[in-house]
C-alpha cells in the first residue's frame, strides 16, 4: 500500500537545486499509476532454484514496466508487459549520443515475508536530477514509485529468500530521438526491469578488495556529470577496471586533482575511519561537489553514524597524502566503500605509485564494517516497519 512518507523527498540527494528549475522545454505532463495497465506474461519462466546461486544481474523476472513520451503528447499510460526484447530505431539518440540513465536500487524479503524497498525515495530524486540533467522529460516521483512498487507486487514471487538475497531494480530513461541531430530528445523510454540477485558476501564473512589508485585515470570531474547516474559515465570505467586487474587489483580508486584526492571505488562511495590529524577520531567520506555520486548507502551510513554520535561524522576531502601519513603513524583503523550492490565493503590494499600500502581495516574487526553491515540488514530485513522502508 502507498503510504506518503515525510522525509522523503529529502533535499539531502539533490545538491544542485537549480537543476530542479529545469529549462520548461524539458518539462512534461506526468504518468499516473493510476492508468497502469497490466498485460501478464502468457509464458513465465521457471524461477531460479534456492540452492543455485544468483549471479548479478542475469536473472530477470517476468514483467517489466514501460512508459513511453513524446513531445507532443507527453507521456503514455505507464504498462506492466511480459519482459520482453525493446524495437528501438537504429538512430536512437540513447545509442548514439550517451542519453540515458538508470537507477539501482533493492527489495527486501523480511522475515515475515513482506516485501519493502530500501529508501526508494531517494532513488527518485536521482533519477529525477539525472533526467533533468540530460533534458530527458521530468515525471512525478511519487507516481513512478507507485508503478514500480506495483511491478513488484505483480513479480512479487521472484523475491528472493536466501539469506542475504534481494530484488534489485533497475529503472532506465533513454532518449529515443529516432534522427542524428545532436539535441532535445522528442522521444522517450522510461522502463524498469527486476533481478532477483544473491548476497554480495556469501555466508557472514565480509571480504576486502584491493585498489589500484592511478591519477591518469579520472572518473569524473568539476563541472561535470559524475554526481548524476548516467550510463555514459560507466562505458568508459571498463578499461580502467581492466587495468586494475591487469595491476593484479580488484576495482579502481577513483583519484581526483593535482592533489590526489579519494573520491569513489569502482561503483561506490568511500569511507575513512581514522583518527584524524587533529586527534579526534572521525568518519569521513568527500562531500557532494559535484564530482560525487550521491548514493542511497552513502547517506545512510552518514546518517546512522551521525545518530549513534560516538566519533566524528565529516563530509571532506581527503587526499591521498594525508592517508599516507595516517597510514605511517597508524590512525586508520577501516576504509570502505558503500553501494546497495555490497552495502559496505572493506578495502584492505591500495596500490599507488607503485607502492603497495596495507590498510588494516580487517585487522580492525572491522568493527564499524561489521556493525553497520548488521544495523542495515535489520532495517531490510526486518519484521517491523522502519521509516527508511517502503512496503510492497
Ligand atoms: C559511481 C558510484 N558511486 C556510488 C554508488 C553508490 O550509490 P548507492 O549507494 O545509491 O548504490 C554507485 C552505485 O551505483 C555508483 O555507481
Amino acid at each position: 500500500m502507498w503510504r506518503p512518507a515525510l522525509e522523503i523527498w529529502a533535499r539531502k540527494l539533490l545538491p544542485v537545486p537549480w537543476l530542479l528549475g529545469g529549462s520548461r522545454r524539458c518539462v512534461s505532463s506526468n504518468f499516473k499509476a493510476a492508468d497502469l495497465q497490466l498485460e501478464r506474461t502468457q509464458k513465465p519462466q521457471k524461477k531460479p532454484s534456492p540452492s543455485e546461486p544468483l549471479l548479478f544481474g542475469r536473472t530477470f523476472t517476468d514483467h517489466m514496466l514501460m512508459v513511453e513520451w513524446t513531445q507532443s503528447g507527453g507521456w503514455s499510460q505507464p504498462r506492466i508487459k511480459p519482459f520482453q526484447n525493446l524495437s528501438l530505431h537504429p538512430a536512437c539518440s540513447g545509442l548514439h549520443y550517451s542519453l540515458q540513465l538508470f537507477e539501482g536500487m533493492k527489495a527486501f524479503r523480511g522475515q515475515d515475508q513482506r516485501i519493502r524497498l530500501f529508501r526508494p525515495w531517494l532513488n527518485m530524486d536521482r533519477m529525477l536530477r539525472s533526467a533533468q540533467r540530460l533534458c530527458l522529460p521530468s515525471f512525478d516521483k511519487r507516481e513512478l514509485l507507485e508503478c514500480i512498487r506495483r511491478l513488484i507486487e505483480v513479480d512479487q514471487a521472484w523475491v528472493p529468500e536466501a539469506k542475504g538475497t534481494s530484488l534489485y531494480v533497475r529503472p532506465v530513461l533513454i532518449g529515443n530521438e529516432p534522427s542524428l541531430g545532436v539535441g532535445n530528445s522528442t522521444n522517450a523510454l522510461l522502463y524498469v526491469i527486476l533481478c532477483p540477485v544473491g548476497s554480495y558476501f556469501p555466508g557472514d564473512a565480509v571480504t576486502p578488495v584491493s585498489l589500484l589508485a592511478d591519477p591518469a585515470f579520472v572518473r569524473a570531474w568539476m563541472g561535470g556529470v559524475g554526481d548524476c547516474k548516467l550510463g555514459g559515465n560507466y562505458g568508459p570505467t571498463v578499461f580502467v577496471q581492466q587495468e586494475a586487474r591487469n595491476r593484479g587489483c580488484e576495482q579502481v580508486l577513483w583519484l581526483y586533482g593535482p592533489d590526489h584526492q579519494l573520491t569513489e571505488v569502482g561503483t561506490m562511495n568511500i569511507f575513512v575511519y581514522w583518527t584524524h590529524e587533529d586527534g579526534v577520531l572521525e568518519l569521513v567520506t568527500p562531500p557532494l561537489d559535484g564530482v560525487i555520486l550521491p548514493g542511497v548507502l552513502r547517506q545512510s551510513v552518514l546518517d546512522l553514524t551521525q545518530t549513534w554520535g560516538e566519533f566524528r561524522v565529516s563530509q571532506r576531502k581527503v587526499t591521498m597524502k594525508e592517508l599516507l601519513r595516517a597510514l605511517e603513524e597508524g590512525r586508520v583503523r577501516e576504509v570502505f566503500g558503500s553501494g546497495t550492490a555490497c552495502q559496505v565493503c572493506p578495502v584492505h590494499q591500495i596500490l599507488y605509485q607503485g607502492q603497495q600500502l596495507l590498510i588494516p581495516t580487517m585487522e580492525n574487526g572491522p568493527e564499524l564494517i561489521l556493525r553497520l553491515q548488521m544495523e542495515l540488514k535489520a532495517i531490510q530485513y526486518g519484521t517491523s516497519a522502519h521509516k527508511w522502508m517502503l512496503p510492497v
